[in-house]
């Protein structure tokens, strides 16, 4: 296992495929308090549920709540990944239920990145079940062109190609989410 510094680089070699830095740690975390001021705004006087979906999110959502001045709580649901994949198996299960009663709750689903659409509208979907007063998505990432699925996405950090993304929780085949930009295979 070789060294990998979580900063400063430019550029990552995955075998002979190339990642170069596509968004800067400090172009997130200016668009993430952004975010942040905003739902801070519109959950004013509430108590939302902020729901995580793992693993990818969990970097963006630690970094989003502290951005969010509002009493809130939080929980998670886990789905299955890609594999060691760049495209997505067409398939999702739930590997782990919430833990939290969301009825009548607002509650804020986190995702990293919107791809297909299919992970968030299985959650949606799962939401039916429970009785929350609402329901709004904030995603880190949004492919815009990628979108097979009639999923509104409520709060979005930034619109991106279509082009495989790691770094900042996202994943390729598990590894690199440790690093603090976000990084895009280059083709
Ligand atoms: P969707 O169900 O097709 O919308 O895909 C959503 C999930 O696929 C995300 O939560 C990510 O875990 C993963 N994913 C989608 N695109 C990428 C990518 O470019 N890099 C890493 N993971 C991705
Ligand atoms: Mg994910």
């Amino acid at each position: 296992m070789g060294e990998l510094k979580t900063s400063s680089k430019k550029e990552i070699f995955v075998g002979n495929e190339k990642f170069v830095q596509f968004i800067s740690e400090e172009k997130i975390q200016r668009r993430i308090a952004e975010l942040g001021k905003k739902l801070t705004k519109d959950y004013k006087g509430k108590f939302p549920i902020f729901i995580g979906v793992l693993n990818g999110s969990f970097i963006f959502m630690s970094d989003l709540i502290r951005n969010v001045e509002l009493s809130c709580e939080i929980d998670f649901f886990k789905l299955s990944s890609y594999g060691d994949e760049k495209i997505s198996s067409g398939n999702v299960k739930l590997l782990k239920e919430l833990n939290a009663d969301i009825n009548d709750r607002n509650v804020v689903i986190v995702e990293d990145i919107v791809d297909s659409g299919l992970s968030i509208q299985y959650i949606l979907n799962i939401m039916k079940n429970y009785n929350p007063a609402s329901v709004k998505i904030v995603s880190l990432l949004f492919k815009e062109e990628a979108v097979k699925y009639d999923v509104k996405i409520d709060y979005i950090g930034f619109k991106i190609p279509n082009k495989f993304v790691i770094g900042y929780g996202l994943d390729y085949a598990q590894k690199y989410r440790n690093l603090k930009s976000i990084f895009v295979l280059e083709e």
